[in-house]
């Protein structure tokens, strides 16, 4: 007997066959057939029956959620565990009839299923947002006497077998997010991170779509595990097929050391939230249905992020409370909002290398503690951010020697010179909670840098003596939204060496993600655009550097660097006290305009044009479509002379506007000469369909320029 289900959203739709005897079974997640009679839909479910395969099994291949070997599927199983060594093949049937509901504006599923056998039970969560991003959660509860031991709970959906490539990001400190594409081939491409944190190399999503696909073009898939410790993407295929016509999967979970989850009898695991992202028109739209979801969320930061000023890269280690007043007061000048106060506030903290986890306010360096600084910048109208790495601590700390039992890590090398402590410890994370709570308290704190710098190798909880990642990551979740519950009002950016720690699971608790420790504006522009994919503007910071940048020694304009931190949550993070009168012309020139057009940037679909490798183009473009920002950057000198045209991506076809060039955005150069008249007159006049198909010459820019450009309906 069949039972079709059909959820449907903006475009999307999820078919299963929830008739039993295993748990439903996929048959299609990807684009929307419309609206389908129960008539139409039993039709459907019958004909899309495979046939029988030959030297297989004498049915065809069902492929149910949590896939497993009694359903002949022989790729990464849904479900994996075992009681020591017994059980090994968990067979989930159907508990009860599966129910769909609304919930706000999603459609949600729940399915119950049942190994009387192994005493297991399992309950699957999946919900068609509003904006047809699907996400899905799994929890296997140990309904037996003994204990289950879990190695592994995945989601995996299946794609068509048009998806023929893959895409997926990898990278390192200062260069997250570097794209590698290759063919979906058989086999298991997997993207494991056992690093203890999201990582670096993270991939944030990863992407099957129809060969060549692109940022506005292309039908793609992609999958995200929100979670912020060791996690999984998967892409597998295999010849038998997963049963939804196709024989590619996509899949997401957290990654489970040996032993680190043991269920005691009537103890349930739940996985992190698994999303899924389908879009007929290119990386764009499924990106904007991830953007959508997050910006819906309750506790999307809603007020205007306000412009910071961030200490890290204007003085280090060097603090003392009159040269940062007068930093404060240059910042105020400009137009800066927050004013954060970096690393080397407390304990012995003079250095990389000792003080760390100490979270008291260093006596030698403060006298008077941070009050006289935090109250200046308050009376400067800005607000008084503070740095914090509460995970981590330098061996040379007092928190170390008094408690050397807290630390997860002792035998891991060392890194950073620091060890991680155990925050599921309850007595480190009283320390953390409270000494923490205490500062904030104390200088009046508005926001917490909270960073995290190094991998978690070798974790092993100091009371359990199990691995100890999940547990730690589920214990700094707690940590984040208790101390956010006792302050409220308090915003926490989330900081891993740049952007290793960059995740959905991560943003439930944080109200930022620090995008990467380059402020070159020529690698942040690259790694802009593939965080972007999952985070919109509002959740990024983005900083204006030095003219030389710290981290690679490359020179940029000042025009390149502020219209790069311009499409995200902006900052400045060089001394401003040093700048010349031109230099604080431009930034105050600039901090104006990110404050005008921040509503703008923070609200918009985020769109990216397809161009060679020399340029980019990218924009946000209202959701009535009536105004749009994009910035066209020229990363390198192009081989052509004439550069071709700008199609600006997004606008209304049906409306006429005006595109102006705003270069308090940030000055750039252009080839001597330049024969771009429009360009030249600084504005143009004409349809969103012209401007989306003709377009308009490409302006001539010299290399590591950019050129922002308004647009607004008529
Ligand atoms: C990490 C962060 C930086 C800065 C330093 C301070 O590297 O990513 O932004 O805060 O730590 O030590």
């Amino acid at each position: 007997m069949t039972s079709p289900i059909l959820l449907r959203s903006a475009g999307v739709a999820l078919l299963l066959d929830a008739g039993g005897p295993q748990l439903p079974r996929v048959l299609h997640w990807g684009p929307d057939p419309g609206d389908l009679d129960d008539d139409a839909l039993g039709r459907l479910v019958a004909d899309l029956q495979p046939g029988v395969a030959r030297s297989a099994f004498d049915e065809p291949w069902p492929f149910p959620l949590l896939p497993g070997q009694v359903d002949g599927w022989t790729g990464r199983t849904g479900l994996s565990g075992s009681r020591d060594g017994l059980a090994p093949y968990p067979n989930l049937e159907l508990a009860e009839p599966a129910e769909v509901h609304t919930d706000g504006a999603a459609q949600a599923l729940t399915v119950r299923g049942m190994d009387r056998e192994a005493e297991l039970e399992v309950g699957c969560e999946l919900r068609l947002e509003e904006s047809g991003l699907l996400r899905v959660r799994h929890t296997v509860t140990n309904t037996g006497d003994g204990i289950y031991a879990l190695d592994g709970l995945t989601a995996l959906l299946p794609v068509p077998d048009r998806a023929g490539e893959l895409l997926d990001l990898t990278g390192r400190w200062c260069r997250e997010h570097s794209p590698q594409r290759q063919p979906f081939t058989y086999g298991t491409h997997a993207r494991e991170s056992r690093r203890g944190r999201t990582g670096h190399d993270a991939t944030l999503l990863l992407v099957a779509g129809t060969p060549g696909f692109g940022f506005r073009s292309g039908e793609v898939w992609a999958v995200h595990t929100a979670w912020s410790g060791n996690h999984l993407h998967l892409a597998e295929r295999l010849p038998e097929g997963a049963g939804a016509g196709g024989s590619g999967i996509l899949a997401g979970g957290e990654l489970l050391l040996p032993g680190e989850v043991r269920l005691e009898p009537g103890e349930s695991y739940a996985t992190p939230w698994i999303f899924f992202t389908y879009s007929a028109d290119g990386l764009d739209a499924a990106s904007a249905r991830l953007h959508q979801w997050l910006r819906a969320r309750p506790q999307h930061p809603r007020s205007p992020r306000p412009l910071v000023l961030n200490t890290w890269e204007a003085v280090y280690f060097d603090h003392d409370l009159e040269t940062l007043t007068r930093l404060a007061e240059q910042a105020a000048r400009v137009g800066v909002e927050r004013f954060v106060l970096d690393d080397g506030w407390f304990g012995a903290r003079r250095d990389d290398d000792r003080g760390l986890g100490d979270w008291w306010v260093a006596p030698d360096v403060w006298p008077q503690g941070l009050r006289p600084l935090a109250d200046r910048v308050r009376a400067l109208g800005m607000d008084f951010g503070l740095w914090f790495e509460p995970e981590m601590a330098n061996p040379d700390s007092d928190v170390v020697r008094e408690h050397p039992d807290w630390v997860l890590t002792p035998s891991a090398r060392s890194w950073r010179q620091q060890v991680v402590l155990d925050v599921a410890n309850p007595d480190a994370y009283a320390y953390l909670l409270e000494s923490i709570s205490g500062v904030v308290d104390e200088a009046g704190v508005a926001y917490i840098k909270w960073d995290h710098n190094r991998d978690l190798h070798v974790a092993v909880g100091t009371l359990s003596g199990r691995a100890g990642v999940h547990e730690q990551t589920a214990a700094v979740y707690r940590l984040l939204d208790e101390l956010r519950a006792r302050h409220p009002g308090l915003e926490i950016e989330s900081c891993s060496s740049g952007g290793a720690r960059i995740d959905l699971g991560i943003l439930e608790h944080t109200d930022r993600i620090w995008g990467s420790d380059t402020n070159d504006p020529l690698e942040r522009q690259l790694i802009q655009r593939w965080e972007g994919l999952l985070v919109p503007p509002e959740l990024v910071g983005s900083h204006v550097g030095d003219t030389v940048s710290h981290t690679t020694h490359r020179a940029s304009s000042l025009g390149l660097r502020t219209a790069t931190a311009l499409f995200a949550h902006a900052g400045l993070e060089l001394d401003v006290t040093k700048c010349t009168d031109d230099e604080l012309a431009a930034l105050t020139a600039w901090a104006g305009f990110y404050k005008e057009m921040r509503g703008l940037l923070h609200s918009g679909d985020v769109v990216r044009a397809d161009l060679p490798d020399d340029a980019l183009l990218h924009g946000v473009v209202s959701r009535d479509r009536r105004e749009a920002l994009y910035a066209f950057v020229r990363l390198t000198t192009s081989a052509q002379e004439q550069t071709g045209r700008l199609l600006l991506p997004g606008l209304d076809p049906g409306l006429e506007y005006d595109v102006v060039h705003r270069p308090e955005a940030g000055a750039a150069t252009a080839v001597e000469k330049s024969p771009t008249p429009w360009f030249e007159r600084g504005a143009a006049r004409a349809s969103g369909a012209v401007l989306g198909r003709v377009g308009l010459p490409t302006p001539r820019l010299d290399p590591a320029q950019a050129v922002v450009l308004h647009v607004r309906a008529l």
